[in-house]
């Protein structure tokens, strides 16, 4: 057996890596990955872009780029960013290869083995696996509809052992779909203040909303830029053009982003040069803002197909919120029902989804599941979504 490191012997494929395989088969319906959808990308548009660029520009996409990211990218980026009020002057801007690269970035720049950092609960699940990587002790910080818990939190920070720093993702939560309040993010940030724990803010979803009246609850906190707190803000390409461009940034404190800059010129040397020229492009043109307006109203459609479905089919004592951006809906079921035998049996019928013990910091509590309605047709979710009430029916009674 080869020798591995401690902190790789503990990794294991996590059960929605798993459950892809099942998802990719032809006869199910996947409620299962937070992909967007294959017929909503932009292909079209950028073949025009591409079609358009200078010879020059073209060479330049072909090649190695410096690590900090292109600086035309940087540029139109920081304009993209500067629109949700964000202080990028004041800071620095590090394209990276996905965000998931900044959360392995952040993680590796704060983290001794078993040090504890704070995560929610549930919590993003290629968070979990970037902190784990680094031997994490990970301690998490249970959610509610309006965001993650105070009480909670405060016990947490008075801990003896302090965290090295808060991950959360308060802009239509993945897996729970939450989208933090305004006075949540408030009493967070006066929790934080004069503790020197560092706050990563996850922004991979906030511009898929479906209200504009949500523009306050949506202000990222780094854009409200309160005194005292390092803020490590992270948002994606992914979302809003394509997750193939494997593109990410992280908005950080100068202080920071040296360290930070220095781990990625180890771990890849540059994102790829030939899509950050697209991205550019993309922005520079202003078509990001239409497409992102034109997605919007589509993940907003398929968000309403299941919430009707789900209002039609689903027992009264499953408690959900309706979504109101980003791509996820959160069951919770009754106490110690375990949503694996559910998983189990919907998809003999036919449709698949994540169950709860995947997000779950500690990889337990299991009466809960996660739907993604962001790349099904309304057809599909009005057909797949009394397979999954019927499974839950026959387990929980
Ligand atoms: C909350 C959150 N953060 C970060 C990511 C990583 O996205 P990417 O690496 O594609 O930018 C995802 C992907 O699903 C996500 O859901």
């Amino acid at each position: 057996m080869p020798r591995f490191s401690k902190a790789v012997s503990s990794l294991r494929s996590s059960e929605i890596r798993d459950l892809m395989t099942l998802a990719s088969r032809p006869d199910i319906i996947s409620f299962a990955g937070g992909m967007p959808g294959n017929d909503l990308f932009p292909v079209k548009e950028v073949e025009e872009l591409y079609r358009e660029l200078d010879i020059k520009i073209k060479q330049a996409a072909f090649q190695y780029g410096p690590t900090p990211g292109l600086p035309s990218l940087l540029e139109s980026l920081q304009g993209f960013l500067e629109k949700k009020g964000l202080p990028v002057h004041e800071n620095r801007l590090l394209i990276t290869t996905g965000s998931q690269q900044a959360l392995n970035i952040l993680g590796k720049a704060f983290i001794d083995p078993r040090e504890p950092v704070l995560v929610e609960n549930p919590c993003f699940i290629g968070a979990l696996s970037a902190f784990r990587s680094y031997d994490a002790e990970l301690r998490g910080v249970p959610v509610d509809v309006e965001g993650i818990s105070i009480d909670v939190l405060r016990q947490e920070i008075d801990r003896k052992e302090k965290a090295k720093f808060l991950y959360i993702t308060p802009y239509f939560h993945n897996p729970a779909g939450v989208l933090y309040t305004t006075e949540r993010k408030q009493q967070l940030i006066a929790a934080l203040q004069g503790t020197n724990i560092p706050l990563i803010e996850d922004d991979a979803y906030g511009d898929l909303y479906f209200y504009k009246e949500d523009a306050d609850r949506l202000k990222p906190i780094k854009a409200i830029n309160p005194e005292g707190i390092n803020i490590c803000y992270t948002g994606s390409f992914s979302k809003i053009l394509g997750p193939g461009l494997r593109l990410g940034w992280m908005l950080v404190p100068e202080k920071i982003y040296g360290k930070c800059e220095l781990i990625k010129q180890s771990a890849d040397a540059c994102s790829p040069s030939f899509t950050q020229v697209l991205a550019d492009a993309f922005i520079r043109s202003g078509q990001i803002y239409s497409y992102i307006d034109g997605v919007r109203q589509e993940y907003k459609k398929r968000a309403s197909a299941m919430v009707a479905a789900l209002r039609e089919y689903l027992p009264d004592y499953v408690q959900w919120s309706e979504p109101r951006g980003g791509f996820y809906l959160w069951l919770t079921l009754p106490e110690g029902t375990d949503a694996t035998r559910i998983v189990t049996l919907a998809i003999e019928g036919g449709a698949v989804f994540v169950v709860g013990k995947t997000f779950d910091p500690e990889g337990r509590q299991n009466n809960s599941l996660r739907l993604s309605y962001c790349n099904n047709t309304p057809e599909q979710i009005a057909e797949g979504i009394p397979i999954v009430a019927n499974a839950i029916r026959t387990i929980c009674g």
